[in-house]
């Protein structure tokens, strides 16, 4: 029997651990271990306390606006993963995207990989960003009903379909709509979530962390590790706090000025060659791919699946077999597109499925594909049946980046409709639906950060530690590695020989003895190195290596996010 959670496809699931790695514990019978960041009291210094069992967690008061100390404080969420060998060589603070995703949490899912990656001398904090999770201010638009704000991006973003421009305008004026309802609802210290000041907070623990250890606050440096939006974050700091870069691994490289401009135009480069990596794989995996038949090359593999999805196009498929769904239903090329847009981000996770799933609709047989996008299911729309497996990730992300972007998105329906065709010319597969990624919010979300939190842009600087970026060789939404390099004086990019989002979609010793080394030495790898991997699209026991990033997540496929 198919349930709902197995239709999520959570990253959660997606992550098989390795318990080699996780065997140090807190002797748990210490009644004071914590499992909410509402037992953590919130403190003006670091004062880790056991938590989640393997982990210790302190809580930061941090002034909302370093500058107007009149404007009150908030508190910032810390769980960090301690090294083997204390004392640690430092702390790394790591992000995992978004903006909306928790580090809180994504540390406690990615661990093996972060340990295989990054080693063992160094402690691992997660550190929610402003407005996310555990971290305040508060963002919320729905007054404590999550349920609801959960079922009202259901309403809005399925079935947008840039086929038809009545679709975009009814996008284009919801959007506004949402703006303006957020505004009402918005406390007003949700201007303070944005990304300036979450870099000033790390500083802030980087102070903090070396006064606790008696070392001057002022030479004090952050280590860090960011993924995608993590390396806008990262690279934020770096061009703010230039002599405080202490070791920077940037990996999923997006474009910052893109970025900030909230245009979100530089992110599908290299969509369709993921998609190509698609057929590539399957052709080579043959009968461990579904979609694979004998003797297919990759092109006779695309020449199929496009046939496929332009019949799609034409007559969407209906679904009604109760095994896959709870009422009956039609998948789309939409819906199709999505799933491609998640698989492409975790490979060995993903293609499998896109392959049972292009098998079956080859034939008009769509009870996979729904079943896979959660459509023909009802979502929870009560306190009762909420799951919280929904959207909590969407609001604080749209907000982020509104408060970032300074209102410079274009926000007219013409400019949503240049956007929409601009993008199907960048990716024929995924350009469709990757404009759900940006935020037409914006446009009538009335708040705007102090002066001080207004990010002015990138210019060359040299920081005091160069910086590691990294990318996988192909990457669906952030390849912009050597751009974001140029702008860091002595920095170096490595690539992975990879397809997928974040360098943790693919073992590599290569990869981690070049981060591992960069860590304890400073030493950056030789330019133009691309690392080897054990990357393999379809894993012949599915599950063992399963890994990676997904965006957000996959039951709101329809949010793209970095
Ligand atoms: C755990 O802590 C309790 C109380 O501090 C102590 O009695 C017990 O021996 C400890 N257990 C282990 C395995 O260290
Ligand atoms: C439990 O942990 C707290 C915080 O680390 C410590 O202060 C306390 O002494 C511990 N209690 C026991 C019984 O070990
Ligand atoms: C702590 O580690 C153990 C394995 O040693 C694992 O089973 C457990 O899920 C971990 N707890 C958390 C909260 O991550
Ligand atoms: C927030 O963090 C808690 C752990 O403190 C975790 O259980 C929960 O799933 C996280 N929620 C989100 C939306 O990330
Ligand atoms: C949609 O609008 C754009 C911009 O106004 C226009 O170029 C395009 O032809 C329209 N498409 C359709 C199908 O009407
Ligand atoms: C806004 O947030 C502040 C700080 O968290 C809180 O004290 C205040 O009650 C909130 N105001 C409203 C109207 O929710
Ligand atoms: C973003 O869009 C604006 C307005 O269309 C344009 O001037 C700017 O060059 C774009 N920036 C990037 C980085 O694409
Ligand atoms: C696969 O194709 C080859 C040549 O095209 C043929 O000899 C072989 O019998 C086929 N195998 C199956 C299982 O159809
Ligand atoms: C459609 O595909 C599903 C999953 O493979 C299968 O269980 C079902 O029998 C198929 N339906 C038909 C009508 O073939
Ligand atoms: C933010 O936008 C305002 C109004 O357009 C502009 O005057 C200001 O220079 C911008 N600030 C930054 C840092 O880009
Ligand atoms: C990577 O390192 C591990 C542990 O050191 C080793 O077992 C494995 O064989 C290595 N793999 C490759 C491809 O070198
Ligand atoms: C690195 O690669 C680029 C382009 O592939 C090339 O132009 C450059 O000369 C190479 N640099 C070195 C040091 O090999």
């Amino acid at each position: 029997m198919f349930t709902r959670q197995f239709g999520l496809l959570g990253l959660a699931a997606s992550v098989a651990a390795s318990p080699a790695l996780l065997q140090r514990e807190y002797n748990a019978t210490n009644t004071s271990m914590v499992y909410s960041f509402k037992d953590v009291p919130v403190t003006k210094d670091i004062q880790y306390i056991p938590c989640y069992d393997n982990y210790t967690c302190t809580q930061l008061e941090v002034p909302l606006d370093y500058e107007d100390l009149d404007a009150g404080s908030t508190n910032i969420a810390f769980m960090k993963y301690e090294a083997a060998q204390q004392p640690a060589l430092g702390d790394i603070i790591f992000n995992p995207g978004g903006p909306g995703d928790s580090a809180v949490l994504t540390l406690t899912q990615l661990l093996p990989q972060l340990l295989e990656l990054l080693g063992d001398s160094y402690n691992i904090v997660g550190m929610d960003p402003r407005g996310i999770n555990n971290s305040g201010p508060l963002l919320d638009c729905f007054d404590g009903q999550p349920w609801l704000r959960d079922y009202y991006y259901g309403q809005v973003y399925d079935g947008v379909d840039p086929r038809s421009n009545v679709s975009i305008s009814k996008y284009y004026e919801a959007s506004g709509t949402f703006g303006t309802w957020c505004t009402q609802h918005l406390n007003k210290t949700a201007k303070y979530a944005n990304t300036p000041a979450t870099a000033r907070d790390m500083l802030q623990y980087a102070e903090l962390l070396a006064e606790s250890q008696g070392k001057p606050r002022d030479e004090a440096k952050v280590d860090f590790y960011g993924a995608s939006y993590g390396t806008v974050l990262g690279t934020t700091f770096a061009a703010l706090f230039p002599d405080r870069v202490g070791k920077f691994l940037i990996d999923a490289v997006v474009d910052g000025d893109d970025y900030y401009h909230g245009n979100w135009t530089q992110n599908l480069l290299q969509a369709d060659a993921s998609v190509d990596a698609f057929f590539k794989t399957c052709a080579e995996a043959g009968p461990l791919c579904a979609f694979y038949r004998n003797g297919s090359t990759a092109a006779d593999l695309k020449e199929r699946f496009d046939a496929m999805l332009a019949d799609l196009e034409e007559d969407p498929v209906p679904v009604n077999d109760p095994l896959f769904v709870e009422f009956p239903t039609v998948v789309t090329h939409i819906d199709v597109r999505n799933l491609l847009m998640m698989a492409v981000y975790n490979p060995p996770t993903y293609f499998s499925i896109v392959g049972v799933v292009a098998d079956g609709l080859e034939s008009r047989n769509g009870s996979l594909a729904a079943l896979y996008s959660a459509k023909g299911i009802a979502p929870g729309t009560s306190k009762c049946d909420y799951t919280g497996a929904g959207s909590e990730t969407v609001l604080p992300k749209e907000v982020v980046a509104c408060n970032d972007n300074n209102k410079s998105f274009n926000g007219s329906e013409e400019a949503l409709f240049e956007l929409f065709s601009q993008q199907k010319k960048l990716s024929t597969y995924l350009g469709d639906t990757w404009p759900l990624a940006v935020v037409p919010q914006c446009r009538l979300l009335d708040i705007t950060p102090p002066k001080s939190q207004l990010f002015a842009g990138f210019k060359k600087v040299n920081t005091s530690t160069p910086i590691l970026f990294a990318d996988n060789v192909i990457d669906p939404v952030t390849s912009s590695g050597e751009l974001m390099s140029g702008y860091f004086e002595g920095s170096t990019l490595l690539l992975q020989d990879a397809v997928g989002h974040g360098l943790v979609v693919a073992s590599s010793n290569c990869t981690s003895s070049y981060v591992q080394k960069y860590f304890k030495t400073g030493q950056l790898p030789p330019k133009n190195t691309t690392c080897e991997t054990e990357f393999d699209a379809f894993p012949q026991f599915a599950g063992l290596k399963k890994r990676g990033l997904a965006p957000h997540h996959p039951a709101v496929r329809r949010h793209m996010a970095l």
